[in-house]
């Protein structure tokens, strides 16, 4: 692995500190550091887990591009600092245009002041609602899904590709990631330096800070053990929308596989998620939680749905596996169960963030 300073913004998150312990372990020569300004409630419980990894932190804050230019050379910018909730993109649009893009553009003035790589953390939230819940549904049991038959304009049974287009609404978060990811890629043309983008569906497991707007299966999960209440929002209350989930640990696999590969895999930009195979319904995820919590919770409905919501969202891996071979190798059953753990493990400290 060429690169000796790698820098994790956002990198007291839950993606960012897995990513950084998961390199350290792997690379223990590698310096890295993680800049994050600790507004994501319970980040700052990832600074131990930092520290004892021998990983430097640094709180600062992406949208104060004179504190990212303070910091030393880099070799490598892995980009994870954002505000990632759709939810809060209504509520408060300018926090979230000034973290997510703004935030990146300053990031790439440091790239670019150090002749940098970057790998850019994006959303399948780029692809625009209408279209998305344009796709003919089918209603079964336990889940709401596509019919086989399904394959037209990139999307299939499998799941959404790249060639979906991009064109339409998708939410202040959604835009604020795809313009970033175009600010990327004309900085790389211009810089000569190289990147990947992924657009990463659900990503779950242990430290994600699950909240009702962001980190649903931490979430779901955690009202079992810590108390609260749940509901199924939307689409007839009936908890049957679907969406896959990929494990944090395979998403720190394909984050390794590209700071080996970047020369290979430079200027392109990727979906990647857990598919098909690692998908489930709300419905579906409260009879799991069920069996490995032994909680049995009253679900609430609510007919109405949530702004910007879509119905299913299913990554169609074709092109991330063709170009790696990566694909997901953590199930449904082990996102629960080792974010079961985790947070019986820590239940003390996650008490006030959790519920
Ligand atoms: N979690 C998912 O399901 C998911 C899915 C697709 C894409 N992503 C992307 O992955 C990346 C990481 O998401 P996450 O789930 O780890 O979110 P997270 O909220 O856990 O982590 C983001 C971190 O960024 C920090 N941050 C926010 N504003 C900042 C600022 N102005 N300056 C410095 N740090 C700041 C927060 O304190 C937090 O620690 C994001 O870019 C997100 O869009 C996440």
């Amino acid at each position: 692995m060429k690169y000796k300073t790698i820098l994790i913004t956002g990198g007291a998150g839950f993606v960012g500190s897995n990513l950084a312990v998961y390199l350290k372990n792997k690379w223990p020569d590698a310096h890295i550091i993680c800049f994050d300004n600790l507004s994501r409630k319970g980040s700052e419980l990832n600074l131990p887990r930092l520290a004892a990894a021998s990983i430097k932190f640094i709180k600062g804050d992406v949208c104060h591009v004179d504190e990212l230019l303070a910091l030393q050379s880099i070799d490598l910018l892995i980009d994870c600092a954002a505000e990632p909730s759709v939810l809060a993109s209504y509520a408060n649009p300018e926090k979230t245009i000034a973290t997510n893009l703004e935030g990146t553009a300053n990031s790439l003035q440091l790239t670019k002041r150090d002749g940098a790589d970057i790998i850019f953390l994006s959303t399948s939230r780029v692809y625009p609602i209408d279209p998305l819940n344009a796709i003919e549904i089918v209603e079964h049991a336990t889940r709401f899904d596509w019919k086989e038959s399904l394959n037209e304009n990139g999307a299939s049974y499998k799941g959404i590709s790249e060639t979906f287009t991009t064109d339409g609404f998708n939410t202040v978060y959604g835009e604020s990631k795809l313009k970033s990811e175009e600010l990327i890629l004309n900085y790389l043309k211009e810089n000569n330096t190289k990147g990947v983008i992924t657009r990463f569906g659900v990503i779950a497991g242990p430290w994600q800070m699950g909240k009702i707007d962001q980190g649903i299966i931490g979430f779901w999960i955690a009202q079992h053990i810590l108390g609260g209440n749940l509901q199924y929002i939307g689409y007839n209350g009936s908890g049957k929308q679907v969406r896959d989930v990929l494990h944090i640990e395979d998403v720190c696999d394909l984050v390794a596989y590209q700071v080996e590969h970047l020369d290979k895999l430079n200027g392109q930009t990727f979906n990647a998620g857990g598919a098909r195979d690692v998908s489930v319904s709300l419905f579906e995820l409260t009879q799991l939680v069920r069996k490995v919590t032994g909680v049995t919770k009253e679900i609430g409905s609510q007919m109405q749905e949530r702004e910007g919501d879509v119905c299913i969202y299913l990554t169609d891996n074709t092109k991330i596996t063709t170009a790696t071979g990566w694909r997901p190798k953590r199930d449904i059953h082990q996102v629960i169960s080792d974010t079961y753990q985790w947070i019986i493990d820590h239940k003390d400290q996650l008490e006030h963030v959790l519920k």
